[in-house]
């Protein structure tokens, strides 16, 4: 099957490390887990036969969805054209703000909500998702003068992808996400970063800070009991050497272009941790 492209502009989305983060996957493993999907970079690329993928951001795994079903999928893409056709300064704040009524936004049409989230997430400032703690999307305007919101037929390889392959999606917390998983399956985690100094961690109404990190590392080191094999990505940071020390620690440069001031943006050092050894000579 052709490999498709994320059909959103993720934070910490995983494409340009996605090779290195395929070298050093196993080589074989039974299901493919990914509790923490976002963009789903990784996952495009591996195309497991058997997987659960999962993302707490309901908006998100709603598109997910959509582009799964053959009626939603078709109604989405109508929908993504009306809002190329109209989109101006005006109308994206008046698609943005239909969460603002939670009684007529749940009323929405699965397909009317997925075509808002991605028209949102390509008009919007810099491809950022941000919610308020009322859970409100709260980015500004991109002020592009024309917004493409879909290449169609990388769409379709992901229709394709999510119904001939058996793959389960969910919108759950990350620990109850792999409960199922056992001995021989394989899971890759890339949570929102951990930081020594600011933290983007608002994907989602609910964030992600040090106490999060530290229930992660734990839910790692059961699943390492449990003999699954495990991956995961963050910054190298004081806590995260600390949490997963005595695992393979592999160093990657990656570029950064979202949730930073022009300034801030550039090369932070990203660290890939695996429990079992690499066949990649990866330093270490
Ligand atoms: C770094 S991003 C993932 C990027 C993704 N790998 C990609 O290539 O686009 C982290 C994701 O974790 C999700 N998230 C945050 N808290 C979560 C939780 N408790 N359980 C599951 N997902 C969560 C966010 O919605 C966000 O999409």
């Amino acid at each position: 099957m052709l490999k498709a492209k994320p059909f959103v502009k993720w934070a910490g989305g995983k494409r340009s490390i996605v090779d290195k983060l395929v070298k050093l996957a196993p080589d074989e493993y039974k299901t493919y887990y990914e509790p923490f999907v976002g963009g789903g970079a990784l996952l495009y690329e591996l195309q497991p036969k058997k997987a659960v993928i999962n993302d707490y951001n309901a908006e998100l795994m709603n598109v997910y969805e959509c582009i799964k079903d053959e009626n939603k999928f078709a109604n989405m893409c109508a929908e993504l054209n009306k809002h190329e056709a109209n989109h101006s300064e005006e109308y994206y704040y008046k698609i943005r703000d239909l969460d603002r009524n939670k009684k007529n936004f749940n009323k929405l049409a699965d397909y009317k909500r997925a075509a808002r989230t991605i028209y949102l997430n390509k008009a919007c400032f810099n491809g950022l998702y941000r919610v308020n703690s009322k859970n409100e999307f709260n980015v500004p305007s991109g002020k592009k003068v024309k917004v493409n919101t879909y290449d169609g037929p990388n769409l379709g390889i992901i229709h394709c992808l999510l119904n001939f392959y058996d793959i389960k999606l969910l919108s759950i917390d990350f620990e109850k996400s792999v409960k199922n998983a056992k001995k021989g399956d394989f899971i890759y985690f890339d949570p929102p970063y951990d930081s020594d100094t600011s933290t983007f961690n608002s994907y989602t109404e609910n964030g992600f800070g040090k106490e999060e990190q530290k229930r992660l590392s734990d839910v790692f080191k059961e699943l390492d009991k449990r003999g699954c094999y495990v991956m995961l990505s963050n910054y190298n940071t004081k806590l995260v050497k600390e949490l997963y020390k005595g695992y393979n620690f592999n160093y990657v440069t990656a570029q950064r272009n979202i949730g930073a001031s022009a300034k801030n943006r550039g090369t932070v050092e990203e660290v890939i941790i695996t429990n079992y050894k690499n066949k990649e000579g990866f330093e270490e």
